[in-house]
C-alpha cells in the first residue's frame, strides 16, 4: 500500500468530474487500498479518488469510532434521499475549515463492491452525510461550494495564505 497527496483546494484538478469505472480489477481494489491507507493516516473519515488526483468513481468511507469498518463504493448513486440536516463539515482537501452545510437525512446509495458485485446501502445521519460529500467530490464539486460566494471567499484568501507560510 501506499500514501497518495491529496489535491488541496482551490486547486482545479478538483473540478474534473470523475468517469465511471468500467471493470472492477486488481488495480482498482490496489486504488481502494491505497486511498483506505491514505484517509486513515490523514485521518479523515472519507476520501473520493478526484481528491488524490485520479479520476474515477470510486470513494472510501469509515465513520465507525474505532476505525474498524471500511467502506468502499465503485460508481455510487444516491437512488433515493429524504429529510434534511444541517451539518459541520470538514474535508481533507480544505485543511482547518470547518462550516455547516444543509443535506438529506437520509440516503439510499447503489454501488460495486470490491469485487465487483453490487449492493445497495441505506444511510443516515453522518454516514449519509459523508456519502453526499464524497459524491460531490466525483462531480467536482468540494463542500465550500454549498456556501455562499462571500465565504468561498474568505476560505480561499485563508488558504492562500497558509500555503504561503508553509511553503
Ligand atoms: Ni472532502
Amino acid at each position: 500500500m501506499a500514501l497518495l497527496p491529496i489535491l488541496r483546494y482551490p486547486d482545479p484538478r478538483l473540478h474534473k468530474k470523475a468517469a465511471p469505472v468500467e471493470r472492477v480489477d486488481e488495480s482498482v481494489r490496489k486504488l481502494i487500498a491505497d486511498m483506505a491507507e491514505t484517509m486513515y493516516e490523514a485521518p479523515g473519515i472519507g476520501l473520493a479518488a478526484t481528491q488524490v488526483d485520479v479520476h474515477k468513481r470510486i470513494i472510501v468511507i469509515d465513520v465507525s469510532e474505532d476505525k474498524s469498518t471500511l467502506l468502499a463504493f465503485i460508481n455510487p448513486e444516491i437512488l433515493e434521499s429524504a429529510g434534511e440536516q444541517v451539518c459541520e463539515e470538514g474535508c481533507l482537501s480544505v485543511p482547518g475549515i470547518y462550516e455547516k452545510v444543509t443535506r438529506s437525512e437520509r440516503v439510499k446509495v447503489r454501488a460495486l463492491d470490491p469485487q465487483g458485485a453490487p449492493f445497495t446501502l441505506e444511510a443516515e445521519g453522518l454516514l449519509a452525510v459523508c456519502i453526499q460529500h464524497e459524491i460531490d467530490h466525483l462531480e467536482g464539486k468540494v463542500f465550500v461550494e454549498h456556501l455562499s460566494q462571500l465565504k468561498q471567499g474568505r476560505i480561499k484568501a485563508r488558504l492562500a495564505k497558509q500555503a504561503r507560510i508553509t511553503a
